[in-house]
Formats: structure tokens, sequence, C-alpha cells
């Protein structure tokens, strides 16, 4: 078409992407690449090297299973050991993550070696049909199944079938055992309590230094948590173990607050402070996480997950958000000068869920 001619819409023109139906019959099926054998379908010595390998991996994952039952009743659970850079490790946990590690491992991949070597290697072409099939169909299918058990060969290799067999079977075991009782020991009144023990002193989050009074000046707010579980790594062999820090970290930390005495509402406040300083739980009633703000001018507490607001004048009284019950107070006192615990917290720190029913 040339520049001044006008192009004219034609509403009967095809698309550029019309095919002809005629023209999609004539499309081939280019069909399958040709079949290429694999070395264990020419050679028996490839193949019998293949079923050595599969039951030596099988064999590696019953093994494992054994290790990791015989280590469950026999190994002490406190077992542990010092190890460079990640400090001290429980050998117990170790033993059992290796042991299951290596029988899901020896099962995996035996079964993937398996497929790849062994198993049945010609490429199958299923036409469409209608889903019902008719009894000659059923008898078929049945027919082609019991081909493959032959074709497969699994009379002939009963040593893979044991393994097999076995690896699957036992490794039901540890599942087992988990389900009766691996999971940890029942909580107990664990969740009842914190590390905060009498006498246990107050020290600064993150640094590690002890508390005096003095050091509390109104209008700031210190992150506090006890004596000895401070830090990342463990305290040596008789110190709690890094673990333990974790969850010290997660149940017992505290915030603590100088207030004016005389803006304290509650008698019961006064008596488990110090001067008006006052220690709180840091871990929200409403699920648990960690209340961070604390407003200077209106002495409120807020949780920054959900806005529950608490007031701390009042008993840390819930005064706004979705939690249900005050933050739960530490009682405090002064020992040879430092900030100490009194005793653990006189209820469950954290979520109100504990206290249903
Ligand atoms: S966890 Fe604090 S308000 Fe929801």
């Amino acid at each position: 078409m040339s520049e001044d001619q006008i192009a004219v819409h034609d509403p009967h023109a095809k698309p550029a992407t019309y095919v002809e139906p005629e023209a999609a019959d004539r499309f081939e099926n280019p069909g399958l690449p040709p079949h290429r054998p694999r070395r264990a379908d020419v050679d028996d010595d490839a193949a019998k090297r293949a079923e050595r390998q599969v039951t030596t991996l099988f064999g590696l994952s019953i093994l494992g299973t054994l290790g990791f039952i015989v280590a469950y009743f026999l190994v002490d659970p406190e077992l542990r050991a010092s190890v460079l850079v990640i400090g001290y490790v429980n050998l117990y946990h170790v033993i059992l993550g290796l042991t299951l590690a290596m029988s899901l491992l020896g099962i995996g991949l035996g079964a993937v070696h398996w497929a790849k070597t062994i198993m049945p290697d010609t490429e199958v072409v299923e036409e469409r049909h209608l889903q019902a099939s008719d009894e000659e169909a059923r008898n078929e299918a049945a027919g082609v199944l019991s081909q493959g058990y032959r074709s497969a060969q699994l009379h002939r290799r009963p040593m893979l079938l044991l393994t097999a067999g076995g690896a699957l079977g036992l490794f039901a075991l540890p599942l087992a055992l988990q389900v009766a009782g691996g999971l940890g020991p029942l909580p107990g009144d664990a969740l009842e309590h914190t590390v905060w023990r009498k006498g246990m002193r107050l020290m600064i989050d993150p640094s590690g230094t002890p508390i005096t009074p003095e050091m509390v000046s109104q209008g700031s707010v210190i992150h506090v948590l006890p004596e000895g579980f401070v830090g990342e790594s463990s305290h040596g062999e008789d110190g709690p173990s890094a673990l333990e820090i974790m969850e010290a970290k997660a149940n017992s930390s505290v915030l603590l607050v100088r207030l004016n005495p005389e803006q304290i509402k509650s008698q019961k406040q006064r008596d488990w402070g110090v001067d008006g300083i006052v220690a709180y739980s840091k871990i929200c009633t409403h699920v648990g996480c960690p209340v961070a703000l604390y407003e200077r001018q209106t002495h409120h507490l807020l949780c920054p997950c959900h806005q529950s607001t608490f007031d701390m004048t009042d008993d840390c009284k819930v005064i706004f958000g979705p939690a249900k019950r005050p933050l739960p107070q530490l009682p405090i006192t002064v020992e040879d000068g430092y900030l100490v615990a009194v005793d653990d917290f006189a209820e469950p720190i954290g979520p109100s869920y504990w206290e249903r029913g």
C-alpha cells in the first residue's frame, strides 16, 4: 500500500494468526524421541552393581534408624560437649538428628537411585479416553501391572525388596517414638514460672551491669534480665546453656521504671517496688510481643503489635487494646546496694490463655 492510500478496515478479514482447520489436521505428531537404554538395561554387571548400591543405601537407612532407637534409650539426654565458636551443645540432640538424617537420606537416595537405574525405563503414551473402564480394560491394566512387576524382576531381587521394606517399615518407629513422648518432656508448671528467684540481681540488657537505685532516673526505662542470663552464649558447664538463656530472654525480660511514688495508685505496687522504682514483665499479656514503648508523660506502656496500652501508675492495668489483664509485676528490693528480685512473678507472664478454664 502506498503512502497516499487510505487503509480500509474489512470486517470479514481473518486475523493474521488464523489457521485453516485442514491445516491443523495436517500438523504431524512429532512422537517420542528414540529410546536410549541405560547401562543397567544392557549390562548385567551394571544392573547388579546398581542393585548393590541401592541395597547399601537402604541398609544405611536401617542402620540410621536402629542407631536412633538405641541413642533414644541409651544416651543421657543431658550429655553436652563444648564446641568451638558455638559453645556447649547437647550431644543427645546431635546424635538423634544425625541418625534420623542418615535414616531419611538412605531411603531417599536409595529410592531415587533405584528409579534411575533399575526400574523399567520405557516411555509410555497414555491416550485420552473416557474415565470409566470396562471389564476388559481393567483386566488389561492388571495384566500391565503384573507385566511391570515381572519386568522389574523384583522376584529375582529379594534383597532389594527386603531392604526397601525394612527401611520403610523401621522408619515408622522413630515417628512412633516421637508421638509417644519424644517431643520433649511435658512442661509441667514450667509455663507458670520464669527464672527469677529470691536475691537474683537485676542486670541491664545487654551490658550485664547490675543496677543500683540511683541508676534509675525518672522518665527513663531500663530493659532488664536476670543475673546469669545476659549475653548470647553459654556460661560454662555449670551455667545456663545457650538455650536456657534464650528461654530466659523470652519469658523473664523486665522493664524497670522510676515513677513519682505519689503517682502510684496501688499499695501493692508501692510495696513491690523501691522508692517508686517498679519492675514489670515485658511480655504482653495479649499474645506475647515485647512491650517496648514507654510514654514518659503519661507513664503508659505500649505494645507495638496490637496497641495494647498499660498504665504503669495503676498496676499496669490495660487501658486500651486487646490485652485482657495487667502486666505482672516483679517484686524487687535492695540488697548490698543493688536491685534484686524478692521472688519470681506471682502470676504467669505473657498471654492470658493460661488462665482459661
Ligand atoms: S501482643 Fe501486645 S497487643 Fe497484641
